[in-house]
């Protein structure tokens, strides 16, 4: 395949990006572009959506994003349309950025990717190349994308037209900040395509940049990455539960083992959240399930995350239990809903599921995250601010380790409580120590039994 266009065009500056899906990883994918100096159409099938982005709004809480918005769109520099037509007529590389979520029964739900890759087929022509950069297996490059590709348009992989997946590795609220930092894994469809794909990746980020053979391996990178995560979360996880009840500390256990060369340390918690760690792994199963093959880690680990809110209930019951309550009636502050430290973000959040359990049970539950001050989230509502949220509480439970939460004045809370009973404290996190915290609390961690402090 001729790709002089491509070459000249990166010099030029005149070669046209399309970008499919402009949710948190497509928007800023479509600004590192105009960033460059690129012309960008954005295509995303959400029309209010794509009105907001014209007005320069965008819900993304991505610091820095903004700045980029207001510059491409006073430079010209991007349109944004739900004219798939236009846009691929008009581009000579297509990024898809798209949902690739899993489904309820867990399984990997590849409609929005098949949509825009028939739309491309449909009008696909000599020398462009389709970028994914979407969450896929390693098999959906090879069995779904390119065929549809080819029969759609009746040309030729390599000849005609290329493909390549750049899958994505940002941190979700930190994808600005460290896109000069990331590296970026690229695989193409052939050497050459792939090389031409890091060209057009180098002149838009300093990160390094990493060729690899395939765009399977490219997916199976990532995959692995997160897949590795998730299976280790997993292993501490399990472990929290059986220390917790053996009576040995899993924050000291973790302490010690990390002083070994090669031991890497990962915490345990109230589950695992998230766009990637509770999907990814999905993906690879499917793959699996294709060749006969049963990942049995792999699936138990999930299923071990995924147990990790039932359990932080059962926390929540033990502790409250041990001062002679239960749930049902009891005043508890929840805190956090995101699903990590310090983002807006609730994807597949461990903490929603641990505060819709608490609601379901009766609690009279009073929320603070100060991400989402005054929203409500699945019928979750979240207080005004912080000031009336631990008046008369019985039990406060931190479920997303936010910094707005690593100083509590358990003191002050004390010392305004007429109750006699002690305040319970549920640290799924375990981000306290009780020796440190006053006189007067329960306290109970994910592998961490019940102390009175
Ligand atoms: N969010 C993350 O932190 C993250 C990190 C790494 C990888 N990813 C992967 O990136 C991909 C995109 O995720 P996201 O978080 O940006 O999703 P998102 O939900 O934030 O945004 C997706 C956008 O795609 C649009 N869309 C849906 N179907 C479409 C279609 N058929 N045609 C055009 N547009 C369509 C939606 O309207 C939405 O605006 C997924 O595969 C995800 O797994 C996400």
């Amino acid at each position: 395949m001729d790709l002089s266009t491509i070459y000249s065009g990166i010099n030029s500056r005149e070669l046209i990006i399309s970008v499919f899906g402009l949710g948190r990883i497509g928007l800023p994918t479509a600004l590192m572009f105009t960033r460059a100096k690129y012309h960008v159409i954005g295509v995303d099938i959400d029309e209010a959506l794509l009105i907001d982005l014209r007005n320069k709004n965008t819900f993304i809480d991505e610091p820095g994003l903004v700045d980029l918005l207001e510059d491409a769109i006073e430079n010209n520099l991007i349109e944004f349309t739900s004219d798939f037509s236009h846009a691929i007529t008009h581009s000579n590389i297509m990024i898809i950025c798209v949902p690739t979520p899993v489904s309820e029964n867990k399984v990997p739900d590849y409609r929005a990717i098949k949509d825009v890759t028939q739309k491309i087929g449909n009008q696909l022509f000599q020398g462009q190349i389709v970028i994914c950069e979407s969450s896929i297996s390693p098999t959906t490059i090879r069995d779904l994308i390119i065929p549809i590709l080819e029969e759609n348009s009746r040309l030729q992989l390599n000849v005609n037209f290329g493909v390549c997946s750049c899958p994505e590795r940002a941190d979700p609220g930190k994808i600005i900040a460290n896109f000069d930092k990331v590296t970026r894994i690229v695989g193409g469809s052939s050497q050459e395509i792939g090389e031409a794909i890091v060209t057009l990746y180098k002149s838009i980020t300093n990160a390094d940049i990493i060729q690899l053979s395939t765009p399977g391996t490219a997916n199976a990178v990532k995959l692995t990455e997160n897949i590795f995560r998730d299976v280790n979360i997993a292993l501490i996880n399990e472990l929290a539960v059986l220390y917790e009840k053996l009576g040995i500390d899993v924050k000291e256990v973790i302490r010690g083992a990390s002083t070994k060369y090669n031991f890497q340390p990962h915490y345990p918690g109230p589950g695992v959240g998230g766009p990637c760690l509770p999907a990814n792994p999905y993906y690879i199963i499917q793959d699996a399930d294709k060749m006969d093959y049963i990942p049995f880690l792999i699936r138990v680990a999930r299923e071990v995350n995924d147990r990790m809110p039932a359990y932080t209930l059962d926390l929540i019951t033990d502790a409250l239990n041990y001062v002679g309550k239960s749930i049902k009636d009891t005043k508890i502050t929840v805190l956090g809903l995101s699903y990590k430290a310090n983002v807006r973000d609730i994807q597949i959040s461990p903490s929603i599921k641990v505060a819709k359990m608490l609601k379901e049970k009766n609690a009279i539950i009073t929320i603070w995250d100060p991400y989402y001050m005054g929203e409500s989230l699945e019928e979750l509502q979240i207080a005004e601010t912080s000031q009336e949220v631990f008046k008369e509480t019985d039990c406060i439970v931190l479920l997303t380790d936010h910094k707005e939460f690593k100083d509590i004045h358990f003191e002050e809370i004390l010392n305004n409580r007429d109750n006699e009973n002690p305040l319970v404290f549920v640290d799924s996190r375990n981000v306290y120590d009780p020796e440190n915290l006053p006189k007067g609390i329960v306290y109970c961690g994910v592998g961490r039994k019940i102390k009175e402090t």
